[in-house]
């Protein structure tokens, strides 16, 4: 037992009594963390985004240039960061064909960017054209979770389809799935199960007829699918050149390098923020107005994105992106050389999923992990998913050379897997 610091008699389960000098807990903490897996690495496939070591100095020395100010204050106090958020979202704004008078916001994450344009969707409706049930998400199978997280928190119900014709999204079902309680329909630009993008020109069709809220998710996208199509990729419309898309989220610590803690959330029309924003003015602090569900947060997301967007630049990320396609297209051909595996879909972007033909998958990946490859497991199908960055230029060739081996040795029944859960997400 201890004394807190009101004096009441407290268990003492964890609150350090006696400060300890940083020096030394630096160092027990950076040795506790040797046991933890390196963030990046060129033998591991799960996500980490890495564009090489200027770009990720850059977005780091940006970062802690305005890790202390406060974001919520960036109008108020700060008004350089407030630029640099403005170029952030006019750049990116630019880069998607977004239409004169467009606007958007900065987030802390995908999560969040849906989140907010489920918010946004869900009030334009309420004052347009109001539905008599919970509001309701059309949504293709392969939507984020945080559709469902969304709609969760703000009273709606995600109807998600239960097929992807494919690998995209079944377009038949969700016109199907329009009911008169339907204010929201969506697609990805490219899902993160499979890489092929979905149909959003179709799906904004259905918008249209319906007069929906149509948001194209380009978390994984937004950042890369433009820069894949000026290099010659057959990439199906996404962005805001596709008539009904009225929003977008895409985020910048993912395929921007920026550092974590980044997303935007864009609107085709700058005015639709009176419904994506929370205003209260009744209490005693003065009006408090935000965009976002976040309250104080860094400005080093802020800085980070613009950072890495301005240092790069277009030719930049051209430059950037050709080398990760020719990573990932020597994948998919390596992997469809291999016998009975089988690439699902066309990736558009920069992960990859595969599963085997008449063998077990899940022991590919045991047998991979075995040699020291990290890659993630899907369920449906069972497969594995890889996301590709520049680290992979060394290692491509040894990753499919042991893959062959391995996929050998299961189909030969020589190696089987121990486990039969997929990778989970649960924190
Ligand atoms: C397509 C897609 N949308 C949304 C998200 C959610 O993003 P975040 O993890 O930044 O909240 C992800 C994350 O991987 C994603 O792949």
């Amino acid at each position: 037992m201890a004394a807190g610091a009101a004096g009441e008699a407290r268990r003492n389960r964890g609150f350090p009594q006696a400060g300890r000098p940083w020096d030394s807990l630096k160092a027990e903490m950076l040795s506790a963390r040797e046991g933890d897996k390196p963030w990046c690495h060129e033998r591991s496939f799960t996500a980490a985004y890495f564009a090489g070591e200027d770009v990720l100095r850059c977005a780091d020395e940006a970062y802690d240039a305005y890790r202390a100010e406060n974001g919520l204050f960036a109008a108020s106090a700060y008004p350089s960061l407030a630029a640099r958020q403005r170029e952030l979202i006019a750049g990116v704004l630019d880069l998607l064909h977004a239409p004169e008078g467009a606007g958007g916001s900065a987030t802390a994450g995908g999560t969040e960017s849906i989140l907010m344009a489920m918010k946004a969707a869900r009030d334009w409706a309420q004052a347009h054209r109001p539905v008599a049930g919970p509001p309701e998400v059309v949504v293709p199978q392969t939507a984020h979770a945080a559709f469902d997280k969304g709609a969760a928190w703000l009273g709606m119900r995600v109807v998600r389809m239960e097929r992807s014709e494919d690998w995209r999204a079944d377009v038949a079902g969700m016109a199907a799935a329009v009911s008169e309680n339907t204010v929201m329909i969506a697609g990805s630009a490219p899902p993160y199960p499979y890489g092929e993008t979905d149909p959003i020109d179709e799906i904004a069709q259905i918008a249209r007829e319906h007069d929906l809220w149509m948001h194209s998710d380009g978390c994984i996208g937004g950042m890369i699918l433009p820069f894949m199509k000026a290099l010659g990729d057959a990439i199906p419309p996404f962005d805001f050149a596709v008539t009904g898309v009225t929003s977008m989220s895409v985020d910048m610590h993912k395929f921007g390098y920026a550092n974590k803690g980044i997303s935007l959330c864009l609107l085709r029309d700058a005015g639709l923020d009176r419904y994506h924003r929370t205003s209260c003015d009744g209490w005693p602090a003065g009006l408090y107005s935000t965009p976002t569900i976040t309250g104080t947060r860094s400005g080093g997301g802020v800085a980070s994105a613009w950072a890495v967007m301005t240092h790069l630049g277009e030719e930049g990320f051209l430059r950037i992106h050709a080398a990760q396609k020719r990573i990932r297209d020597r994948l998919v051909d390596g992997i469809g050389a291999i016998e009975g595996l089988v690439v699902l879909g066309r990736p558009h972007a920069l992960h990859v999923s595969f599963y085997a033909d008449g063998f077990d998958i899940y022991a590919v990946e045991e047998g991979m992990a075995a040699r020291g490859w990290r890659s993630v497991r899907m369920r449906a199908p069972e497969a594995i998913l890889l996301w590709l960055n520049m680290k992979h230029a060394q290692s491509i060739e040894a990753y499919l050379a042991d893959l062959a081996e391995v996929a050998a040795a299961v189909r030969a029944g020589g190696l089987t897997a121990a486990g039969r859960g997929a990778s989970d997400y649960a924190t």
